[in-house]
């Protein structure tokens, strides 16, 4: 199949130009290319970007189909502009095994729509306690390059030593979920003001601190390679730009819903405000914002967490910390990072495609638009205004902190390896 994308801004810079993508690559950049026997898509005025690469979804396939699904979070995926996604290890059972890795890997080769990489687990069951096999998961038709056991922090500083050391052996990454157990016990909210007003438990950042800083060291000292899940302290950049002075191997993302959101909306008790680490304060987001522009922290990842709506619409303390991601990435990305002026499109095109796809290893994503280059491609419409409903989102859960918002910038097309896998808001499969 042969496409024609006319009119797009490359990165969003410079004079329109046609696309040509043909046999799987982009063939052709230019201006007024011939149109015979190819699909044209007008794309005035939309910014063309490489797809995106989510370091950190949860799938929940399998065990908890009934929240989500490989197929609808790879719908869901598709139509935020995404080409490849991190399906997180924290399923039932649990992906630490070369069957369950390669059940996943399967499943997401079947839905077809994007690129679907399993996480292995570094525990057996997410336990803490013994590391899973990690060179089999690795050496499986999978490929698993990126290990974690995100929900839980691998808190025993010998088996993190060891992760990351068997990290270095097989090109992998150790991404780690940073929260001192011991000081979260029963923790409810950020630790300060808001929680102490509403007299919910505090969750202090120094529980995410203090491992970031451990791990940091030992990744030095191993020589791994460590990627620090969802960043959501002002402490925590502190701790990065420190370890990245001095040479060590780490990376780090955040979140979409970290770079917009704080703790003052605890205020309404609503739990689809409940996520695991917490809503920071002001401080915090603004932390985080200039540090993803300079490149202290990374990339950003979703956290996509779909969760049933008995497991959120409970008493706050009772419901599960999480909330979709997806489908609003680019749009709070918009609002957050490009409409403040701290990052202009290329600058997206680093932290949503680039670097997650470096960090995890991908040598097909995150690839530059030039000729001969695969055609793994986002397009966004960058004046569009659109008001977020849950409930038509493609995942099977609704939700979405976002809801009601009206959020600026838009997916319009996606493709992956040329074929269109979304379309004017519809998946194409
Ligand atoms: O909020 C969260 N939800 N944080 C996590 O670390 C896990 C995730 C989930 O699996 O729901
Ligand atoms: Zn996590």
């Amino acid at each position: 199949m042969s496409a024609l994308l006319r009119g797009v801004l490359l990165y969003g810079e410079g004079d329109p130009v046609d696309v040509l993508v043909e046999d799987g690559v982009i063939a052709r950049i230019g201006a007024d290319l011939p149109a015979e026997g190819v699909e044209v898509i007008e794309a005035q005025g939309k910014v063309l970007l490489p797809g995106f690469v989510d370091l950190h979804t949860h799938l929940r396939e399998p065990g908890r189909e009934d929240t989500e699904t490989i197929a609808t979070g790879s719908a869901a995926a598709a139509l935020g502009g995404y080409t490849a996604v991190f399906a997180m290890a924290n399923t039932d059972p649990v992906a630490d095994t070369q069957l369950v890795v390669e059940h996943v890997w399967r499943r997401g080769q079947e839905a077809g729509l994007v690129d679907v990489h399993p996480v292995g687990a570094v525990t057996v069951g997410l336990k803490g306690e013994k590391l899973a096999e990690l060179g089999t998961m690795a050496r499986s038709a999978a490929g698993v390059r990126v290990f974690s056991d995100d929900g839980h922090c691998v808190h025993d500083p010998l088996l993190m030593r060891r992760a990351l050391e068997y990290s270095k052996a097989l090109d992998a990454v150790i991404a780690q979920h940073a929260e001192e157990p011991r000081l979260t016990v029963g923790a409810q909210a950020n630790e300060g003001e808001v929680a102490s007003r509403l007299g919910l438990a505090g969750w202090p950042a120094v529980a995410e601190e203090s491992i970031v800083a451990r791990d940091c060291l030992l990744a030095k000292h191993t020589g791994g390679r460590l990627h620090v899940c969802h960043v959501s302290t002002t402490g925590t950049v502190d701790v990065l730009r420190w370890a990245k002075a001095r040479g060590t191997g780490v990376s780090a993302e955040v979140t979409p819903h970290h770079l917009l959101l704080t703790d003052e909306l605890l205020a309404s008790y609503d739990p689809v405000n409940k996520v695991n680490p917490p809503l920071r304060t002001s401080v915090d987001v603004q932390a985080l914002r200039a540090a993803l522009a300079e490149g202290i922290v990374d990339c950003v990842a979703t956290d996509h967490a779909p969760h049933a709506p008995q497991d959120k619409d409970c008493e706050w303390s009772s419901a599960r910390p999480g909330m979709l991601g997806l489908q609003t990435a680019l749009s709070v990305v918009a609002q957050t990072m490009v409409i403040t002026e701290l990052l202009d499109w290329r600058g997206v095109a680093r932290v949503m495609s680039e670097r997650p796809a470096q960090i995890a290893g991908l040598p097909d994503q995150g690839r530059p638009l030039a000729e001969g280059e695969p055609a793994n491609l986002a397009l966004v419409d960058p004046d569009a205004r659109w008001t977020v409903r849950g409930a038509d989102f493609a995942s099977i859960s609704d939700n979405t902190p976002f809801e009601g918002m009206e959020l600026p910038a838009r997916v319009v097309l996606t493709m992956l390896r040329g074929r269109i896998t979304a379309h004017e808001g519809k998946v194409c499969g």
